[in-house]
């Protein structure tokens, strides 16, 4: 199984085909059909998959919301291999990434990590690039695999990808939803049954305010309005922004790329989402 839990193990392995087409799906595991979505399309694309499970402990802003992040090594390994059983997985240990101290390196994002979550997370997103860019280095990938509904940290990579001159192509895959359209992610399997179905109420606003040519304020208010008929849901930061800067726009045109964005918290859980404006 091919199951590589230490760095020496990854650097045999990956020694072999060298010559090969790598795809890179970075994850911090508890896998739902969202990374998986991720990981058959690096299957389409590449010769060789390398599936990365590593709850990377420098992208966290307190120890509660790192030490509650949910782990299922075994269900994850079965879930990749139901795909394909020649996926390769690297779940390495924290001392492995982390061989001298466990802290992040500071990087220059250009100001796209100074709204939104990286208002919000200090330091999360230097975090993400230093455990991404050890990944990048030990496994050497042609492309690498990351989801829209983290948006800011899509731009951050592809930002950080570019002025490095990093030669890994990053390929942004959409955003896959649960049946009521709450998007999904590991940190959904914390919510409670009931709070899981109220949050589709999310995607529904981002939806309406999306699609029904309403200007700026008209589209800030509507979502004050749901988020205030579900009160359990504290409401960060809702948000029309350039696809390209992350600036908020002055105004909402659909000939340019714009998104909104929001980041909730409920029972404790952050929640976030992002919807092309049309
Ligand atoms: P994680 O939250 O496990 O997500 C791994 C990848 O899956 C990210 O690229 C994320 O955007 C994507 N993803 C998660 N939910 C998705 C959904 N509903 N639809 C589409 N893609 C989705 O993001 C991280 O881990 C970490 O920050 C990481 C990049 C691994 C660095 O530690």
């Amino acid at each position: 199984m091919p199951l590589y839990q230490n760095l020496e193990a990854l650097y045999r392995e990956r020694k072999k085909y060298l010559g090969n087409q790598c795809g890179l799906v970075p994850t911090m595991g508890a896998l739902h059909r969202g990374h998986l979505a991720l990981i058959e399309q690096a299957q389409i694309e590449n010769e060789r998959v390398w599936v990365t499970i590593f709850v990377n402990p420098t992208q966290f802003n307190n120890a509660s919301d790192l030490h509650a992040y949910p782990v299922s090594l075994q269900e994850d390994v079965d879930a990749i291999h139901k795909i394909n059983p020649t996926i390769n997985i690297f779940a390495p240990s924290i001392r492995d990434m982390y061989p001298d101290q466990v802290h992040a390196t500071s990087h220059a994002f250009n100001g796209l990590d100074t709204v939104m979550e990286g208002a919000d997370r200090p330091d999360h997103f230097n975090g993400v690039i230093t455990i991404v860019s050890k990944l990048f280095e030990v496994i050497k990938p042609n492309r690498a695999y990351f989801g829209e509904k983290d948006f800011q940290q899509l731009s951050i990579i592809k930002n950080w990808v570019k002025t490095a001159n990093i030669p890994t192509t990053i390929v942004p895959c959409p955003i896959i939803r649960e049946a009521n359209g709450l998007a999904m992610s590991s940190r959904n399997e914390l919510l409670t049954k009931t709070t899981r179905a109220e949050a589709g109420f999310i995607y529904k606003t981002l939806k309406h305010c999306a699609s029904n040519g309403m200007k700026k304020a008209a589209i800030y208010s509507y979502i004050k309005n749901a988020f205030a008929k579900h009160p359990k849901f504290t409401l960060h930061y809702a948000l029309c922004v350039d696809e390209t800067s992350l600036k908020e726009v002055d105004e909402v045109n659909p000939q340019e790329k714009q998104r909104i964005f929001v980041a909730t918290s409920v029972e404790g859980v952050r929640l976030i989402d992002n919807i092309v404006l049309k």
